[in-house]
C-alpha cells in the first residue's frame, strides 16, 4: 500500500460511515457521529503531520493551503457537534454541512492534490511515507480517542511546514 492508496481507503470508510448515518436515529447517530469524528481526526492528523508537509513543493502548495483551511473548517464543526446531541434542533443540519464539506474535500483531494503528488514522487517514497502515516495512525489510536483532540485544534489552520 502506498500514501495515497491509504489515504483513500480513509475517505472510503468516512463514506461508508455517513451512508450508515443516514438511516440511524436518536443515541445511534451520535455513536456514529463519535466514530466518524474519531475517523476525520485521525486522517486529518496524519496528512497535516506527514502527508501535506511530505509532499509540499510550488506545485502543490496552493492546495495544500486550501486543504487545511478545510479541515479547519471541518474540526470546528466536529468541535461543535461534540458539544451538542441529537435532541438539539440544528443537530441534523449540522451533521450535513459537516458531509458536506468533507466530501467537498475530499473531491478536491483525490481529484487535484493525489494526482499532482503521484506526478512529483516515486512509488517508493509514496510506499515509504505510507510506513510513517500507520506507524502515526497505531500511535494516535493507543493514546485514545483521536476526536478529543479536536477542539484545542479549532483556532488556527495545521502549519504544512
Ligand atoms: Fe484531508
Amino acid at each position: 500500500m502506498d500514501a495515497i492508496e491509504l489515504l483513500k481507503s480513509q475517505h472510503e470508510e468516512v463514506k461508508a460511515l455517513f451512508k450508515e448515518l443516514e438511516k440511524a436515529k436518536g443515541g445511534s447517530k451520535e455513536m456514529l457521529f463519535d466514530e466518524i469524528a474519531d475517523a476525520l481526526a485521525l486522517h486529518a492528523t496524519i496528512e497535516e503531520k506527514h502527508f501535506y508537509p511530505a509532499t509540499k513543493s510550488a506545485r502543490t502548495e496552493d492546495m495544500l493551503r486550501e486543504a487545511v483551511e478545510e479541515h479547519l473548517g471541518v474540526k470546528r464543526i466536529i468541535a461543535d457537534l461534540l458539544e451538542s446531541d441529537s435532541s438539539d434542533p440544528q443537530y441534523d443540519a449540522k451533521l450535513k454541512v459537516l458531509k458536506e464539506q468533507v466530501e467537498h474535500h475530499v473531491e478536491e483531494e483525490e481529484s487535484d492534490l493525489f494526482p499532482a503528488v503521484k506526478k512529483a514522487m516515486s512509488k517508493e517514497q509514496l510506499r515509504e511515507l505510507c510506513v510513517v502515516m500507520q506507524d502515526a495512525a497505531a500511535e494516535i489510536e493507543s493514546e485514545g480517542s483521536p476526536r478529543d483532540n479536536v477542539p484545542a485544534e479549532t483556532g488556527a489552520p495545521a502549519p504544512i511546514e
